[in-house]
């Protein structure tokens, strides 16, 4: 069974068409993440899945039922992590917790033991009785996240569950969901802006721009669209020889020479770099450092949209380093 589906789920703000006939579906035990801009539709397809907003048109189920014939049904089986915090914040960590399980008509005794489990699952057995509003903005998002398991949901959504919040941080609550996915098999639903985050966290990403899916995979399998890594090589010797020679050898699609480094553009970096060695070996280069860049995410939204991800980490060209200890 499918935990969602989604068929042509479309939310109209007068003019404004916020989502646009989203089709798509999540499995049992996947984690799949919405990933777009700021003003992408990412908010409202969540809203519209966990039933607190009515579709224009279109139709989805979670868990098996309609959000719209049988949004209780649907709300029994799902935990939720809103993007804006939304904890009382006069309240312990704990009344929180043992609110949101009554509210799920959930015995005392349950909720005590279910509580105490997830406490120690996001680290905040400590500071349990302490009120929210002592607590740092890190600790109030793992929170959420223990209140929203309480009632043990089968599918989770997480709406940019790391918005703001420094790099441990956001480690750290990586490091939750995927232990949620592998250790009670979750299903998690998640939005991100961060492409890094989708890479890290993301069996499948729906990349979303203005409402619609623009494409929709694994991410090796959307950046591997792209068609290309880039392997850089420095060196002493000819190196527009080497350039030159993986272009014949139909290892690069084309080469470029730029201070004292070449650039090659090719289909895959692991398999290339070895072929690429001999040759520079057969040539005479004494080679000093390869290193490669992967296509990102955000190369891919740049493909798609002719446009940048907002806040989207740049990442370096990644050293090889065991190949630099080797032939230099
Ligand atoms: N209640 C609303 N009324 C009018 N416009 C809205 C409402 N909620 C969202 N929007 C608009 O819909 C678009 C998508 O918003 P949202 O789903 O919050 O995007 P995201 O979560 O991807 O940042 C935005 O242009 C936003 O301004
Ligand atoms: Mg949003």
């Amino acid at each position: 069974m499918q935990a969602v589906r989604a068929e042509g789920l479309t939310k109209r703000f007068g003019n404004l068409t916020a989502v646009d006939g989203v089709t798509f579906s999540v499995r049992e035990g996947e984690i799949f993440g919405f990933l777009g801009p700021n003003g992408a539709g990412k908010t409202t397809t969540i809203n519209m899945l966990i039933t607190l907003l009515r579709p224009t048109a279109g139709e989805a189920w979670v868990a098996g039922h309609s959000v719209l014939r049988e949004p209780r049904e649907v709300r029994r089986r799902i935990g939720v992590v809103f993007q804006d915090p939304s904890l009382d914040r006069d309240l312990t960590g704990r009344e929180n917790l043992v609110l949101h399980g009554l509210a799920y008509g959930m015995g005392r005794e349950e909720i005590r033991g279910r509580i105490s489990e997830l406490l120690e699952f996001v680290e905040l057995t400590p500071f349990a009785d302490r009120q929210v509003k002592t607590y740092s903005g890190g600790m109030v998002r793992r929170l959420e996240i223990a209140r929203a398991l309480v009632h043990d949901p089968d599918i989770l959504f997480l709406d940019e569950p790391t918005l703001g919040l420094d790099p441990q941080t956001r480690a750290r609550i990586w490091d939750y969901i995927s232990r949620l996915r592998r250790e009670e098999g979750t299903t998690i639903f998640m939005t991100t802006h961060y492409m890094d985050e989708a890479e890290a966290l993301c069996d499948r990403v729906a990349i979303i721009d203005h409402g619609r899916i623009v494409a929709l995979g694994p991410p090796e399998e959307l950046k591997a669209s792209l068609g290309s890594d880039v392997v850089y090589v420095e060196g002493e010797g000819d190196l527009e020889a080497l350039g030159r020679s993986v272009v014949d050898a139909g290892l690069a699609a084309d080469f470029s020479l730029s201070g004292g480094e070449l650039r090659l553009r090719v289909r895959s970096a692991s398999a290339a770099i070895p072929r690429i060695l001999e040759l520079a070996s057969a040539l005479g280069i004494r080679v000093g450092e390869v290193t490669y860049r992967r296509p990102s995410l955000g190369d891919v939204f740049l493909h798609l949209t002719g446009r940048r991800l907002r806040d989207e980490e740049a990442s370096p060209p990644r050293p090889l380093r065991g190949v630099r200890r080797r032939f230099s």
